[in-house]
């Protein structure tokens, strides 16, 4: 990667979206009346918004463009056909079913071919795709290497899968009770850590062995790809699609959130090879998200997400993108907070444990965290520890607690300035002079499933 300061950002600005800032006593009053919990501000009492990088892109001209070509017609229409070949030409897979989000692809699927008793078997899955997968009875099993749990790493690929645990899983449960292995690139929940391409060509390998198709959750394979060409042996040559063509070769399917890669505000769908898959999916497809050729979403978003998929895997784009992600990571670590290492994709992950040695995982230390750094520079980021993946063990009825504890800065594609990155590390300057007076959190109200949107906190 070259050094930030030798480069500038591959586009101009062309339209400006007015942020403001607010005061410290506003803040305060109003991340109380949000129960504590960020996803309950509004956006506008926001200034830098690092809630997430889904949805949230600039599109470019070109994507603004293609919305005035969307063909709203109920059936076949042409925004349809265009989207299809697209997703063909990058992954191979012969069927494509649009969804209104990723988690809209992940209801379909899901619903098609997870019963109850199955298990999915993956690096990490992320936390909707956990919902669904429980929703169905079925169990999410992470096998994610032990190194992708590490906080300080030089890994290049922390977000691999343990072939070995795999081998094992699938030894034991057999093929009847796993329905498919669901590989996440890049892995968002230990991250945004890429997975190799060795990794997956194994994993591939001892999926179809055991007949097992394998399936990707791909909201950002455009980033995964770049990872793999700026750091795997042999692929240095190779061009973005090239290698994501080959990446999907090894699969039978996917599932993505287009709301990241394919740099749309809305979007989503499924795709595989195989017919008997297509017609169980396409079941579901229709009560769930809409006719197979919009699938809960306009022809315009259709056009909008062709477009996206044909502009992301640019090198000089994902050079700055996974660059201005290394560069706030690179400032936060200069400040002496501990993140992980090497930055991924999407976003810069805190170690919160570290940052507030002081308050126990059960009262929620990354959440503390969201919630200090949303008071001193109106930043707004997200936990990823206790609050969003504790699960209760329905054996014994304790808690299982999740292995990290984190606060992610999800980065929005094309939106925020290396300045915008500056004020968040400024931010985090003031949260470490008072730390040892940030108090923990105690949950008021959950929800049964995904319970991290709307809980409710106070002050412990
Ligand atoms: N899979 C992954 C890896 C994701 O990161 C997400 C969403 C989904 C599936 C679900 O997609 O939101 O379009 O329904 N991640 C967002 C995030 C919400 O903030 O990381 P969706």
């Amino acid at each position: 990667m070259r050094p930030r300061n030798e480069y500038a950002e591959p586009y101009r600005i062309k339209m400006v979206e007015p942020i403001k800032m607010t005061t410290r006593e506003e803040r305060t009053r109003k991340i109380q009346e949000a129960g504590y919990n960020v996803f309950s501000l509004r956006g506008e009492d926001v200034y830098i918004d690092l809630l997430t990088d889904s949805g949230t892109p600039a599109m470019s001209d070109t994507q603004w463009a293609a919305l005035m070509r969307g063909d709203e017609a109920y059936a076949g229409s042409k925004s349809f056909y265009r989207f299809r070949d697209v997703v063909r030409n990058i992954t191979g897979y012969e069927y494509v079913i649009p969804a209104h989000q990723g988690r809209g692809a992940e209801h379909v699927i899901m619903t098609a071919l997870v019963k109850e008793g199955d298990a999915i078997l993956g690096n990490m899955h992320f936390d909707t795709t956990m919902g669904h997968i429980l929703l169905r009875g079925a169990e999410p099993v992470n096998l994610l290497r032990q190194e992708g749990y590490k906080i300080e790493s030089s890994e290049p690929f922390k977000g691999n899968i343990d072939l070995e645990a795999l081998e094992r899983e699938l030894e034991e449960r057999g093929p009847e009770k796993v329905p498919f292995v669901l590989i996440t690139v890049t892995c968002n929940s230990n991250g945004g850590q890429p997975v190799s391409m060795g990794n997956i060509r194994e994993a591939s390998r001892i999926a179809h062995k055991h007949n097992v198709p394998l399936f990707f959750d791909c909201a950002r394979f455009a980033e995964n790809s770049w990872f793999i060409k700026n750091r795997e042996p042999g692929y240095e040559k190779k061009s973005l699609l090239e290698i994501a063509q080959e990446m999907f070769s090894y699969g039978d399917g996917c599932i993505m959130s287009a709301k990241k890669d394919a740099l749309v505000n809305i979007g989503g769908f499924a795709a595989m090879r195989d017919d008997n898959i297509y017609r169980k999916a396409i079941e579901w497809e229709i009560p769930f998200e809409g006719y197979l050729t919009y699938g809960g979403l306009a022809g315009r978003d259709l056009e909008a997400m062709a477009q996206g998929l044909s502009e992301v895997l640019d090198d000089d784009y994902l050079e700055d993108r996974i660059g201005q992600v290394a560069y706030l990571a690179d400032l936060l670590l200069a400040r002496g907070v501990p993140v992980i290492t090497p930055s991924g994709g999407h976003g810069v992950y805190i170690d919160a444990k570290a940052v507030l040695p002081h308050i126990p995982q059960p009262q929620f230390p990354a959440q503390a965290l969201t919630v200090e750094l949303y008071v001193e520079g109106g930043v707004r980021g997200v936990e990823l520890g206790a609050c969003t993946f504790a699960r209760t063990d329905p054996a014994t009825g304790e808690t299982i607690y999740p292995e990290l504890e984190l606060v992610r800065l999800a980065i929005p594609r094309r939106v925020y300035t290396d300045r915008h990155m500056l004020c968040v590390a400024r931010a985090f300057e003031g949260i470490l002079e008072r730390r040892s007076s940030i108090r923990g959190l105690r949950i008021t109200y959950e929800a049964p499933v995904l319970r991290h949107f709307t809980a409710e906190f106070e002050r412990v």
